[in-house]
């Protein structure tokens, strides 16, 4: 492993071969004498890390000089010693032949053939430095500091007493975030203890919703199927064409939900609105079918009488709330989160509220499945992800987070409970995909960090009380946790951050200045991407820090120092909200024993990080912050590290896959499950249909392969 990887070895072989002459020297056993002295001197202390060309030549010189007395003669008599005539030259040993043409022969192959094969054996994961020089003694702190990108650590601290207690009070803060080894492992025997409660009975912390996903599409159906997206800001339509030999095409469009719409007085407000984007999508990229349907309805006078089947599209509704589903198509709201708050929503069908928009609009689209977009996720990253393995996960750490998984559908007590018969659920598979709605994990805060920035968050949110794990972990909050925890020592009289009291190292403004209509003194209107910004900092004195500071902020002219303390508070937020994230993910990998299935026993030997497929543990994730926040995802991989239960070993087989996009795809995917389900329902085998799945194994296995073929993404 070392060789191709030390540059100190390659080096010592390239220069050998960069001069061929002293490789010509009468006995072969001083060529290997040449190459171990390079080798011993090229570690020589006294040698900088990385010379120059020029000087690495001197260095060299002086080293021979230094140390092969035999040398420096051949540097006194060169032309007499080396040539001594033409005939010397021309005729070298044939051992002196051999071992040169061994040498660059090896040198050719390890170059161009063996390095770029073995380096993926080779190849470790990105780790940051474990250890580096910190000014501070706690290893949150430290690891905090450790981390920061290319920036020597606490050099833009003065040492002024002001600087000092600037420095201190950021520390202060940031250690406030810390989530220790011990916080992660009781924080996961509770996320397991939720599970089950929520498996068990309806009304429990965690929902843990059964999502009804069963059929298998047979990749033959031919038409257009349409998913919809409602879940964050935005809200996104896409249509899927199935060319009837299991390929298909996707495009979409996105639009921005309007504030006031997120805050209606009425349902009504916001379902039209979503509809009214459905008919703009249909005439923007399907006008030809949308017009036939209009005035072939125009004719009949009836929106369905007289359409085929195969003339509507069956939409995929991905609605990112948690829903009470009662079946693929049928799901009561139970509350809105993400800063949504439409009152008369709560407890109607969504899917009918949708429909009724739709028909107003006669639409040629029926809601045929309800799917959140953890359950998107899933899907898609089941087809995408390499290998046979199934994913057992689809997580979203974005605006929210939440996460989906497949579990045992014996395990799911509460469906008997909630009078769910035959009719609704397939159980040939013996699984279910469960909708965990982890956002509500510990909402009773008997495990859960609870700084005074989360304190205040929730008090002054719209839903005190309610999703208090996604307020410690999900985009939508970690930009007001940082505000709250900034505006805390902007008040502080004795801390000087954002004072102009080193004001001599802006070179922006003159004076350090907090306008008044900064958005630090405005809920919600510190981003989440500033976090990500601050933490990703590598430009000379924070300077990206500081513009942004001063462009998106109103704070002019802060210095590198305010710079510093902004950066270690906002990696302390993202690093706690990584933390909490892996405690959701192990709780799902130890609750489904999945590493300990015997087909899952890890490798032990610890040389190489390789997986065999069979082991691996697929956990498919979107959203901004795993895909944008520095580290997150290591981050995550540290605290898995430190649960019982999985440790090193179960670390390594946890496979963490982004799954873009996943609940569009994913939604489109299940709309198409859905009308096979439905067709098959309305035929005389409708049972044995049904029935014909062979496991949820099976499910995925045929439903993947049906649709592993051609997919194309227009957007
Ligand atoms: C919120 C929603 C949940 C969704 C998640 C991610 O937690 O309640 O349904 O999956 O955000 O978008």
């Amino acid at each position: 492993m070392c060789g191709p990887k030390d540059p100190k070895a390659r080096g010592t072989k390239l220069e050998a071969a960069s001069h061929p002459a002293r490789l010509l020297l009468p006995s072969p056993p001083l060529s290997v004498t040449l190459a171990t002295r390079h080798h011993r001197s090229a570690s020589d202390p006294t040698v900088p890390s990385r010379p120059t060309s020029l000087s690495r030549a001197a260095a060299r010189r002086g080293r021979e000089d230094e140390e092969l007395p035999f040398l420096q003669a051949l540097h006194a008599k060169p032309a007499r010693f080396l040539f001594p005539s033409l005939k010397a030259y021309e005729l070298p040993s044939s051992t002196t032949l051999l071992t040169t043409a061994l040498l660059l022969f090896l040198l050719f192959a390890s170059q161009l053939i063996l390095i770029p094969r073995l380096a993926p054996y080779f190849r470790q994961p990105i780790q940051p430095p474990l250890f580096c020089p910190a000014p501070v003694s706690n290893p949150f702190l430290q690891q905090l500091y450790c981390r920061a990108p290319d920036h020597r650590v606490g050099t833009l601290y003065g040492s002024s007493q002001n600087s000092m207690a600037l420095a201190a009070a950021a520390e202060r803060v940031a250690a406030e975030f810390e989530y220790s080894a011990q916080d992660v492992n009781r924080g996961v025997q509770e996320f397991m203890r939720e599970m089950d409660e929520g498996l068990g009975k309806q009304g429990a912390t965690m929902s843990q919703i059964p999502t009804y996903v069963t059929a298998v599409p047979n990749g033959t159906e031919k038409g257009l199927y349409m998913a919809v997206d409602l879940g964050g800001t935005n809200f996104r339509v896409c249509s899927i064409q199935l060319h009837g030999n299991s390929t298909f095409s996707l495009t979409q469009s996105k639009v921005k939900i309007p504030q006031e719409l997120m805050v209606a007085k009425t349902s009504k407000e916001l379902f039209a609105f979503l509809a009214k984007q459905i008919e703009t999508f249909l005439k923007t990229h399907h006008n030809d079918h949308y017009v036939n349907h209009v005035e072939k309805r125009r004719r009949k006078g009836s929106l369905f009488e007289g359409t085929h089947d195969e003339e509507v599209f069956h939409l995929g509704f991905t609605f990112s709330f948690p829903v009470q589903q009662s079946g693929i198509n049928k799901g009561t709201l139970i509350r809105w989160t993400k800063g949504f708050d439409i009152k008369d929503t709560i407890g109607k069908d969504v899917c009918a509220l949708l429909q009724k928009e739709i028909d107003a609009l006669d639409l040629p689209v029926k809601v045929a499945a309800l799917v959140n977009d953890t359950v998107g996720t899933l899907m898609a990253r089941s087809y995408t992800s390499p290998g046979k393995t199934g994913t057992l996960l689809g997580a979203i750490f974005g605006t929210g987070t939440n996460g989906a998984y497949v579990e045992k559908l014996a395990r799911v007590t509460k469906l008997k409970k909630v009078g769910a018969g035959k009719q609704d659920v397939d159980d040939s598979t013996g699984e279910m995909i469960i909708n965990t709605e982890w956002g509500s994990f510990d909402n009773h805060l008997s495990v859960l960090p609870n700084t005074p920035y989360d304190k205040s968050l929730d008090a002054e949110s719209n839903n005190p009380g309610i999703q208090m794990f996604e307020k410690r972990v999900s985009g939508m909050f970690l930009g007001e946790i940082l505000r709250r925890a900034l505006v805390g020592l902007i008040k502080d009289p004795s801390v000087p951050l954002f004072s102009d009291e080193h004001s001599n190292q802006n070179d922006v403004h003159s004076t350090t200045n907090i306008h008044d209509n900064s958005p630090l003194w405005s809920q919600w209107a510190l981003d989440t991407s500033f976090l990500s910004i601050a933490s990703a900092d590598n430009t000379a004195g924070l300077k990206n820090t500081r513009q942004t500071l001063d462009s998106d902020y109103g704070v002019s002219a802060p210095s590198a120092e305010d710079a510093e303390a902004v950066r270690l508070i906002a990696s302390a937020v993202g690093k706690r909200a990584a933390r909490l994230s892996a405690v959701a993910i192990a709780a799902v990998i130890l609750s489904t024993g999945k590493l300990q299935h015997p087909t899952d026993i890890a490798t032990t030997n610890n040389a190489t990080l390789e997986v065999n497929e069979d082991e691996v543990v697929d956990v498919g994730v979107d959203g901004s912050l795993v895909e944008f926040y520095p580290n997150f995802e290591e981050f995550i991989r540290e605290a898995l590290r430190e649960v019982e239960g999985i440790g090193k070993e179960g670390e390594r087989r946890v496979r963490i896959g982004i799954a873009k996009d996943g609940s569009g795809v994913g939604a489109a995917l299940i709309a198409l499950v859905a009308d096979r389900a439905m067709r098959a329902s309305s035929s005389p085998n409708a049972s044995s249909a049904a029935a014909g799945a062979g496991g949820l194994a099976g499910f995925f296995t045929q439903f993947l392969s049906d649709l592993n073929r051609n997919l194309r993404v227009r957007v």
